[in-house]
């Protein structure tokens, strides 16, 4: 029978919970995320629970990851529905810390001074979205080490679809010498090729509807190469001519990448990654597909 899942709220009783689980011989598995889980969060569970491992979601908005102008206070919270979402994934235990106790002087303000310790990456998170977004990946590497402090995982899933955060993990991982296999996890797509995303509930059904333009721009360019051309800025206008096809698509970047360093390249290789990000009104959405 498996055991009843627990929703913790403390660290130290998150600690007990995994100092117990390490004392068997069960891997342990955490997924960090910040709730609104879905479809593609499920594949991460399934994924991290694969060998018997207990798993521990985390889910915690993260005040620090979030830009001043971006949607921090409107981020969709809903525990009821992400703790029932998670039972049904075999998940032995949903933590879910208090701002106090993860930034103890920030009084639950989203401020990015109260803290006076950080963990930061320098190269792979310098472009992208850590140049769209200042402190992003400060606050995403801040975070997940604390997560990766407290539950002290053996492994932990993170998906392809946030490839950059994914790349800057494993490279954080690998630096400060945390003894953690970082599991990378394919996206989860609707059936029309829309990348899951918490963030497509702010869509409107029209914009919904525009938003599989991403999809289909990033296969016009993996078609464009698997048919020879290899030229980066060429693969760049065959997305930029797919995405201008709907107008109301504000496109933010499209570019070509190494996908472990994520330096941009000239002329794509197999396994380089395409990223972009693109407006849908207020609406930010990102997506990637390998080469
Ligand atoms: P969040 O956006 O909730 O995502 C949590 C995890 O789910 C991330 O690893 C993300 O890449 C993965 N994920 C989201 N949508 C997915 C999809 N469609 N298919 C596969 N995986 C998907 O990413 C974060 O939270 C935060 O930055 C976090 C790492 C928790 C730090 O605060």
């Amino acid at each position: 029978m498996l055991p009843v899942m627990k929703i913790i709220h403390s660290i130290a009783e998150m600690q007990q919970a995994a100092t117990a689980i390490k004392r068997t011989d069960r891997r342990l598995a955490l997924v960090p995320t910040m709730g609104a889980l879905h479809a593609g969060h499920a594949a991460l569970m399934r994924r991290a629970a694969e060998g018997k491992a207990a798993v521990v979601v985390s889910i915690y908005v993260n005040p620090t990851q979030f830009g001043p102008q971006e949607d921090f206070n409107k981020y969709p919270r809903n525990l009821d529905q992400d703790a029932a979402l998670c039972a049904g994934e075999s998940v032995e235990i949903v933590f879910a810390p208090r701002d106090a106790e993860i930034y103890p002087t920030s009084n639950g303000v989203n401020t990015a001074t109260a803290a006076s310790t950080w963990v930061e990456e320098l190269a792979i998170a310098k472009r992208f979205e850590g140049e769209r977004r200042p402190g992003h990946f400060r606050g995403v590497c801040t975070v997940v080490a604390k997560l990766f402090n407290i539950v002290q995982p053996d492994v932990a899933a993170f998906g392809q679809k946030d490839f950059q955060q994914l790349a800057v993990v494993t490279r954080m991982v690998r630096d400060l010498c945390y003894p953690i296999e970082i599991i990378p996890v394919p996206t989860v797509r609707e059936p029309d090729g829309l990348a899951m995303s918490s963030r497509n509930r702010y869509l409107n059904p029209t914009e919904r509807a525009q938003a599989t333009t991403l999809w289909k721009s990033l296969n016009a360019a993996k078609e464009s190469f698997a048919k020879g051309e290899h030229n980066a800025d060429q693969l760049q206008a065959v997305i930029l001519r797919t995405m201008q096809l709907t107008q109301a698509i504000r496109l933010d970047y499209a570019e070509i990448a190494d996908a472990n360093t994520l330096e941009p390249i000239t002329e794509a290789r197999p396994g380089d990654v395409v990223l972009i990000a693109a407006y849908l009104g207020k609406t930010r959405l990102i997506d990637n597909v390998m080469l």
